[in-house]
C-alpha cells in the first residue's frame, strides 16, 4: 500500500512546534511544564483532535491519542515519543516520533485503512531529565519502574515539587493511577532520530533498534568553606569547585579506561556557589551521566567514580552528599518486531540495519510493559541536543512510511 504521507504538512508542523521555545530560535528549549512545554502540548493536542483522534491524559501529563480499532477486545498497538526539549536543543529529538507518528496515522486513515486493534499515540511527559534530574519520568511511572510515592518526592532546583508542578499544569488524579495494566498494549514502536553517526556513515536510511544502552545518573552536593579570594591564602583552602573539577576528571578517566568503547561519562552540570569572582566557592553541585551497553561495565565505572569522589573530598576536606538518581538496565527489543520491520524495509526497498541505541528513550521503559522496538532515521553529522540537529524531509518521510507500515501490520485489518 503506497501511503499518502504529506511530508510538507509534517515539516510545517515540526517547524511550527520549534517556534514554541523558551530560547531564541533556532534554539529549542521546552522544559517540562514550562509555558513553552504547555503551549507545545496544546498544539499537539489540537493536531491530534483535528486528525479525529480521541484524547486522554493521565495524572502526570502523559497524553494518549487514540484511533479506535474495529475489534475493541484487542489491546492497542502504541507509538509515540516526547516533545520536551533540554536547554539549547534542536527541533527533531522526540518531535519526529510524535508528529511523524501522527502523520503516519493520518496517512493510514486517508488510505482507507481500518485497524482491527486501536492505534494509540503516546506523548510522554518529561523524557528529558532537565526539571527533576530524572529522564523518562512519564514512562517510568507508566511501567511501574518508578513508584508513585517516590515520584511525589521529586523536587526541582528551586525546591518546587512534581506535585505542585503537575497540578499547576492542570494534571488531575493521583500518581498511583498512572501505571499501565499488564497486557495493555500489544506492541510499542517509537520513531526517533538516531542522534549518532552510524546511519549517516553507512548511508542507510533506517535503523532498527535491538538494544538500548543502560543509563545512570549521579547527583553530588559538595560543601567546602568559602571566603575572600584575596585574603584567604592558598594553603588550607577548602574550595568545593576544585573538588568538583577533580571529580569531573575522574569521570572522564573512569569512562575511558573500562576497555569498552561503549562507556560514556559526562559531567553535564557543575555549578558553584556563591558564584562571585572574588569569592572561594563554598558549594558545588554536579550531575553525572554514565552509560554503557553492558551493565557490568557501567556499574564498575560507576563504583570507580563514587570511590574517586569520596577520596577527593576526603583529601580536600569537603563534605560530600552523593545520590544515585537512576541506575537502569538496558532494554532488549522484541526480536519479532525487529524482524518484521527489517522485512518491511526490504519490501519497500529502503535500506536498513539493526543497531544499538546509545541514547535512552521512553522505549527503555515501554520495553518492560510490552514488546518494543524503535525505528531510527539518520541525524546530520550525528548532531543532537544542539540547535543544528537536522534530518531531511526525505529521511523523515522514509521513517514515517516504515512506522506506518509497521503500525498497520501490528494493528491488523479486516479489509
Ligand atoms: C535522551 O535524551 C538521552 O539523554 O539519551
Ligand atoms: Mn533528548
Ligand atoms: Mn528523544
Amino acid at each position: 500500500m503506497k501511503l499518502p504521507i504529506n511530508i510538507a504538512r509534517l515539516q510545517g508542523e515540526i517547524d511550527t512546534l520549534a517556534l514554541i521555545t523558551e530560547g531564541q530560535p533556532p534554539v529549542v528549549t521546552r522544559v517540562l511544564f514550562s509555558e513553552a512545554d504547555l503551549r507545545g502540548r496544546a498544539l499537539v493536542k489540537n493536531l491530534c483532535r483535528e486528525a479525529g483522534l480521541v484524547l486522554r491524559e493521565d495524572a502526570v501529563g502523559n497524553f494518549f491519542a487514540r484511533w479506535e480499532g474495529t475489534d475493541k477486545s484487542l489491546p492497542p498497538v502504541a507509538t509515540g515519543s516526547h516533545i520536551d526539549a533540554i536547554p539549547n536543543a534542536g527541533k527533531y529529538d522526540g518531535v519526529v516520533g510524535v508528529l511523524g507518528a501522527l502523520e503516519a496515522i493520518r496517512a493510514l486513515k486517508q488510505a482507507g485503512f481500518q485497524p482491527s486493534r486501536a492505534i494509540e499515540l503516546i506523548i510522554f511527559t518529561s523524557e528529558e531529565p532537565t526539571r527533576f534530574g530524572l529522564g523518562c519520568l512519564g514512562s517510568r511511572l507508566l511501567s511501574g519502574v518508578l513508584p508513585p510515592e517516590k515520584a511525589a518526592l521529586l523536587k526541582d532546583r528551586e525546591g518546587k515539587s512534581l506535585e505542585t508542578w503537575r497540578k499547576q499544569a492542570g494534571c488531575s488524579g493521583r500518581l498511583n493511577s498512572v501505571r499501565l495494566r499488564p497486557d495493555c498494549y500489544s506492541a510499542f514502536i517509537e520513531l526517533h532520530i538516531e542522534q549518532g553517526l552510524v546511519l549517516e556513515k553507512t548511508g542507510q536510511a533506517i535503523g532498527v533498534v535491538e538494544k538500548i544502552a543502560a543509563p545512570s545518573t549521579l547527583r553530588l552536593q559538595l560543601t567546602g568553606v568559602g571566603g575572600h579570594a584575596g585574603a584567604t591564602l592558598m594553603p588550607g583552602r577548602r574550595d568545593a569547585l576544585l573538588a568538583g573539577a577533580e571529580i569531573a576528571l575522574a569521570v572522564e578517566k573512569a569512562a575511558t579506561t573500562t576497555g569498552s568503547p561503549d562507556t560514556v561519562g559526562t559531567t553535564g552540570i557543575l555549578r558553584s556557589e556563591p558564584g562571585a569572582v572574588n569569592s572561594v566557592p563554598c558549594r558545588a553541585y554536579l550531575e553525572i551521566d554514565l552509560r554503557d551497553t553492558l551493565v557490568k561495565t557501567r556499574d564498575a565505572a560507576l563504583r570507580e567514580i563514587e570511590q574517586a569522589a569520596r577520596a577527593i573530598c576526603r583529601r580536600r576536606r569537603i563534605k560530600l552528599e552523593m545520590e544515585r538518581l537512576n541506575v537502569d538496565p538496558p532494554a532488549i527489543c522484541e526480536a519479532a518486531l525487529v524482524n518484521a520491520i527489517t522485512t518491511i524495509c526490504r519490501t519497500q526497498k529502503i535500506s536498513c540495519r539493526r543497531m544499538i541505541s546509545r541514547a535512552y528513550h521512553d522505549s527503555l521503559f515501554m520495553a518492560q510493559v510490552c514488546p518494543t522496538t524503535m525505528i531510527f532515521i539518520p541525524s546530520y553529522k550525528g548532531y543532537s541536543h544542539r540547535p543544528d540537529e537536522y534530518s531531511s524531509p526525505q529521511q523523515i518521510e522514509k521513517g514515517v512510511a516504515i512506522l506506518a507500515a509497521t503500525l498497520a501490520q501490528c494493528a491488523g485489518s479486516r479489509a
